[in-house]
């Protein structure tokens, strides 16, 4: 079988080009957001595809109550070890398209990241926000970050989109990006396939992770969030700004759903 990216959590952020500040930057978008559209203190938190939660571990040590969910075992491993170096984050194994966790309420929660669009099937699309839903309390909020989908192009067959190299501490990391063909009639954009050769001292390691992202705009988060029956989208946000329209987003736009 082959590994995948999230086998190394160390590894990973610097293949997905996260830069010193950016988890920091996030956080204080949310609190600002939260601020904004929620008239309540934020005591309990829920971070979905939490990975090791770096946002959640910010937020603990601030005294917020966190709780993430997650699929990959050695992500949360990771999460838990550096969890014990300030608050505590309760991670549970599960996968985000359906879940329950024997948590009480949460007042927000939020998906950063740009993971959201793996959900491709309507269904579950449908369950994923059911599941939150049940876990928020009324008037909570859900906060989903998407990157900007545009120029979609159909393509016929696997194509190299992008080749770079990065560094992870002294690990060379060389990045290959490919774009995958899918057929006219699925929700998709072409499949995002991730193959990374780390060079470790001890020899390479190559993994892989195909990942299928769905076209998401905010019409059709706005379409999803009504039709789940448990939320409404009351704002959108480019760029981790109040004030940069959708129509100037550069990279990024932050859905900020409420349960009702
Ligand atoms: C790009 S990482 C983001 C992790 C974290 N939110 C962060 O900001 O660093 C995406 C995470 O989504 C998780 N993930 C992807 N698909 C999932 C699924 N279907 N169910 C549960 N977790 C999933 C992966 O295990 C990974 O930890």
């Amino acid at each position: 079988m082959e590994r995948s990216i999230y086998e190394f959590p160390d590894i990973f952020r610097r293949v997905h080009m996260e830069k010193p500040g950016d988890i920091e930057r996030e956080v204080e978008f949310l609190k600002r957001v939260w601020q904004r559209h929620l008239k309540r203190r934020v005591r309990r938190v829920l971070d979905i595809a939490c990975g090791d939660s770096p946002h959640g571990q910010l937020l603990a040590r601030e005294g917020v109550e966190v709780a993430g969910i997650d699929r990959s075992p050695t992500m949360i491993a990771a999460g838990r070890a550096e969890s014990g170096h300030g608050g505590t984050i309760r991670f549970h194994r599960r996968k985000i398209e359906k879940f329950r966790i024997p948590e009480q309420p949460f007042d927000v929660a939020f998906f950063m990241s740009e993971t959201f669009p793996v959900m491709t099937r309507n269904a579950d699309l449908m369950s994923h926000l059911k599941s939150v839903g049940d876990l928020l309390r009324r008037g909570g909020l859900y906060c989903v970050d998407i990157d900007r989908h545009d120029g979609i192009e159909l393509i016929k067959a696997r194509r190299l989109w992008r080749r770079r190299r990065v560094k992870a501490g002294r690990v060379r990391v060389d990045v290959r990006e490919y774009h995958r063909p899918v057929a006219w009639y699925e929700v998709e954009q072409p499949v995002y396939e991730l193959e990374c050769t780390i060079h470790f001292p001890e020899g390479d390691v190559v993994t892989r992770d195909l990942v299928p992202v769905r076209y998401t705009i905010p019409p059709l988060m706005e379409l999803a969030a009504r039709a789940s029956g448990m939320f409404e989208m009351i704002a959108c946000y480019s760029d981790l700004s109040f004030t940069t329209p959708l129509a100037q987003c550069y990279g990024r736009w932050l859905a900020v759903l409420r349960r009702v």
